[in-house]
């Protein structure tokens, strides 16, 4: 991921503004911190990149999803309409809330489409917890007039997809919070950390109480003022919001990087007959960390995710994956929680053992994934693709299965 690979002088620099004054907290200590204000700097700098009125940054986009759906007022029982292909802490997020996840089909978009999201409609649904999966965009217009004609809101749970776009404007921005992660995976990192943009205030200052037990930040001592409401700790450190800052104002160069190298990805693999790529809602807009492969079966998929690998070339073969696909989820089709949750209460609109996704398996069997690299040289790339291509063609010729 374009974080790692570009780690260097400048997050160690912002890191070491921190230690310099010794003051690790967020809040308060203003005289010993020396004008050093890392979490917001980061805040004020994801704002300025997505374009939204209002930041808040928080300890991981797990407590992002958290804080968004306390904020929007999601809890007791509410259904929350999620998809199956997503990393788990989307449904954690929903479950610890107290709320019940109800899944529908995604499609070639790799995301909730509009259809799955209207067939997955109850009456206590409050909300579709959207995931822009992979880095690029759902359809979000199909997705806004099936929200505004059922009256249920939009969240997006953007945490892979910071920087990408769908005309035009930041993902994150179209439903009423968006999230992001910027853990060590992400596009950018921070070790642990996620940002919340909104353009609703309110919203915002919400989530900011729920994330520091409620304390509105208002007058100059963090301690001593009104707590609006209750609220947990959540909060990011000043190191990790440090990197973030480095990390952040490296973001126009990542995905420029990345989308150059796309370009040149898609040129050569779509010139391979019978080879189909994920629907792209707004192909410009992608930001680009990943490249995916729909072949014609499952059977091609799982042979070129092996014969890739064979090769030393690391892909990812999502439908057997552990942490991203329903599949594998078994505990949480169990519900397996240390604690009572208010699903085992009220129970679960399906029943998970049972049910299946035929339209998700089918394009999820057939999906091969790999990163889009910002450190390639031309002549890395060329090799990279070479590769790529050998493969694929020696799958589909059914030369290795
Ligand atoms: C879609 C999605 N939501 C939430 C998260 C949670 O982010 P974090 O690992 O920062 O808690 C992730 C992380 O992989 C994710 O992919």
């Amino acid at each position: 991921m374009p974080g790692t690979e570009l780690f260097g002088e400048e997050e160690k620099k912002e890191v070491m503004d921190v230690l310099n004054t010794g003051v690790l907290f967020r809040y308060n200590h203003d005289a010993q911190r020396k004008g050093q204000w890392k979490a917001k700097e980061f805040e004020a700098e994801i704002a300025r990149f997505t374009g939204a009125k209002h930041a808040l940054a928080v300890s991981s986009g797990s407590t992002a999803v958290s804080s968004m759906l306390a904020a929007c007022g999601v809890g007791y029982g509410d259904h929350v309409i999620v998809p199956p292909f997503t990393f788990v802490a989307t449904i954690e997020a929903v479950l610890l809330a107290g709320a019940i996840p109800v899944f529908a089909e995604i499609d070639e978009t790799l995301c909730l489409s509009a259809e799955g999201i209207r067939n997955a409609c109850t009456p206590k649904t409050k909300a579709v917890l959207l995931v822009h999966m992979c880095g690029a965009a759902a359809d979000i217009d199909g997705i806004l007039a099936v929200c505004n004609e059922k009256n249920i809101m939009l969240i997006e749970d953007t945490a892979q997809a910071l920087g990408a776009t769908y005309k035009g404007k930041h993902l994150g921005l179209f439903g009423r919070m968006g999230s992001f992660s910027f853990d060590f995976f992400k596009i950018a990192t921070c070790g642990e950390g996620g940002v919340i943009i909104s353009n609703d205030e309110q919203l915002i200052k919400t989530a900011e109480y729920m994330s520091d037990h409620g304390h509105n930040h208002e007058g100059d001592n963090r301690g001593m003022e009104q707590h609006p409401i209750m609220g947990t700790n959540f909060r990011i450190g000043e190191i990790n919001a440090a990197i973030g800052l480095a990390q952040s104002r490296k973001l126009p160069l990542m995905v420029a990087k990345q989308r150059a190298n796309k370009a040149t990805i898609q040129a050569r693999l779509s010139k391979i007959p019978g080879l189909a790529f994920r629907k792209q809602c707004d192909d410009a807009g992608d930001s680009a960390t990943f490249f995916h492969l729909l072949l014609p079966s499952a059977d091609a998929a799982f042979a070129l995710h092996k014969e890739l690998g064979a090769q030393g070339i690391g892909t990812m073969y999502w439908f057997n994956n552990m942490y991203h696909y329903i599949k594998q989820w078994d505990h949480i089709k169990d519900l397996s929680m240390p604690y009572k949750l208010v699903a085992h209460e009220l129970g679960l609109p399906q029943d998970l053992k049972t049910m299946t996704f035929p339209k998700s398996d089918a394009v999820m069997s057939r999906l091969v994934s790999f990163n889009i690299r910002v450190t390639w040289t031309e002549a890395e790339l060329d090799a990279f693709l070479g590769k790529v291509e050998g493969a694929v063609k020696k799958v589909m010729e059914g030369v290795v299965a």
